[in-house]
């Protein structure tokens, strides 16, 4: 048994990252054999990348994807950490697959992502959910087939966390969850340690893949077809800062743009990485998409002190109206806390300010959540979450105005679509995203899915627009 240690977890050694071809022994390969598996997933875009990867392993193994999980042979449970109702939705369902366990004894119960590297987690696994078989971590994804077999040789709950990271894996065999849109991996992990945040301590230490390993994924990504890549990692812009040499974010995004897959996007930027030499490279490249994900978390310079984010709002701002100006068209959306431990009424105040001034096409806004073991959850919290409940809503006024007047003006207008697929409305519908990220529905032929159309703007809501199809 291996269990999680937030100690070793927040630790940064110096040591090389290593790497490592990722190999299935032969000898259990056939371990799923006319076996059904299904994966839930919560949380990021890199947990999403993490479940396409974890297919792949146990159809390695001969399971079989089921899209009913109350008869699956196996499910297993990516969970997520960033904030309390992540956690009790996975401990929920945990609830819900004890009473199946009881009606279904070989039923496989397995629990991995950020959860699984948190001390307190682990513990109650060990003490009160015992119906959870094994456990495995983030940094030990590609350990699923061996911890899986120990678990079935031995009938006993295993459970293998590592809290420093260990060698980089290359090679894990994924099932992408589209034909044309792909996610992929650049850098693993987040040195950057918000205050706020857990990220550093489940995901461990940066470390970025190299170059040759990604472009390498991208061009078999652009021969099988695929329009659109995301670069993924927790702070994309720090890419190859661990490296020592000066091949950078701007570097690899312009060697990625030059493989001509139709879409390059990148998820999630930090701010405080942000280079000119970046901006001029998404300006100069049609295929790199004007929509660009800036976090922004407070609008108050004295609560971005306190959490850490290393930028005042001034900084931030200069960022930003730099980013408009020299990336025409460009779409940015945001994150953002409100009742961060200590926030006044007028720190408050600031975002809100923030919020007119950005105007953003999309904002994902939360209120403060303690995460166990970071430095936030040790600062005095006296607002109330009444309080908080109402500065939300009232953010939330302000940010949803800006989307709906942001998609008005493009009424009118014909936009690039990548069409995704069928939306709920069933068969005559479509729905895809603009170059800025914008969410479209439409009518048209099933043909039209995995390619990029001309779409004109006919309608716009706060979330979404609506257009017909140009021919
Ligand atoms: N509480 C609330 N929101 C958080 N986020 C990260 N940690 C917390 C937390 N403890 C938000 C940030 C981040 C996004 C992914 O989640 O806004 O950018
Ligand atoms: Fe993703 Fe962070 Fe949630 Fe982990 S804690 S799944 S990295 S959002």
């Amino acid at each position: 048994m291996k269990l999680p240690s937030y100690k070793e977890a927040r630790s940064r050694k110096k040591e090389k990252v290593v790497i490592e071809e990722y190999k299935m022994p032969k000898s259990i390969n056939k371990m799923g054999h006319n076996k059904t598996y299904y994966v839930k997933t919560y949380g990021c875009q890199m947990n999403e990348h993490d479940s396409e990867n974890i297919k792949a392993m146990l159809e390695e193994l001969g399971f079989i994807e089921s899209l009913d999980m109350e008869s699956s042979d196996l499910i297993i449970l990516n969970t997520c950490s960033i904030r309390e109702n992540a956690h009790n939705k996975a401990f929920g369902m945990l609830g819900r697959l004890k009473h199946l366990k009881e009606t279904r004894k070989d039923l496989i119960v397995g629990l991995c992502g950020c959860m699984a590297q948190e001390e307190g987690v682990v513990d109650e696994i060990l003490h009160k959910y015992r119906q959870v078989d094994f456990v495995f971590g983030t940094h030990n994804l590609h350990r699923l087939p061996i911890v899986l077999k120990n678990y079935l040789d031995n009938k006993k709950q295993e459970i293998e966390v590592l809290s420093v990271e260990g060698n980089l894996i290359e090679g894990m065999p994924v099932k992408r969850a589209s034909k044309h849109k792909a996610y992929v991996n650049i850098m693993y992990g987040c040195d950057k340690f918000c205050t706020y945040c857990i990220v550093p301590y489940t995901r461990g230490k940066q470390r970025s893949r190299h170059k040759e390993d990604i472009l390498k994924e991208v061009k078999e990504l652009v021969r099988d077809g695929y329009q659109e890549v995301t670069l993924l990692g927790q702070n994309v812009n720090a890419y190859g800062k661990d490296f020592d040499s000066n091949y950078k974010m701007e570097n690899l995004l312009e060697d990625v743009a030059k493989t001509n897959i139709p879409r390059v996007r990148f998820m999630t930027s930090h701010p405080w990485d942000f280079t000119d030499q970046m901006i001029e490279v998404i300006a100069k490249y049609p295929n790199i998409m004007p929509s660009i994900h800036l976090p922004v978390q407070s609008g108050s310079s004295r609560i971005l002190k306190l959490m850490g984010r290393r930028y005042t709002k001034e900084e931030y701002l200069e960022l930003f109206d730099k980013i408009k100006e020299k990336i025409p068209n460009v779409s940015i959306s945001t994150d953002i806390i409100v009742g961060f431990p200590g926030e006044t009424e007028e720190d408050f105040e600031d975002t809100l300010e923030l919020a007119e001034h950005c105007k953003y096409d999309n904002a994902f806004t939360f209120i403060y959540s303690p995460r166990e073991n970071t430095a936030a959850c040790r600062l005095k919290d006296e607002t109330s979450l009444k309080e908080k409940e109402k500065r939300l809503y009232k953010l939330n006024t302000i940010v949803n105005k800006y989307f709906l007047e942001n998609n008005q003006k493009l009424v009118g207008k014909t936009v690039k679509v990548l069409v995704d697929g069928h939306n709920e409305n069933g068969k005559t519908e479509l729905f895809g995203y603009t170059d800025t990220n914008k969410l479209i529905n439409f009518n048209g032929d099933e043909s039209l899915i995995g390619k990029i159309i001309s779409v004109k703007v006919t309608d716009a809501k706060t979330w979404s627009l609506d257009g017909e199809y140009v021919e």
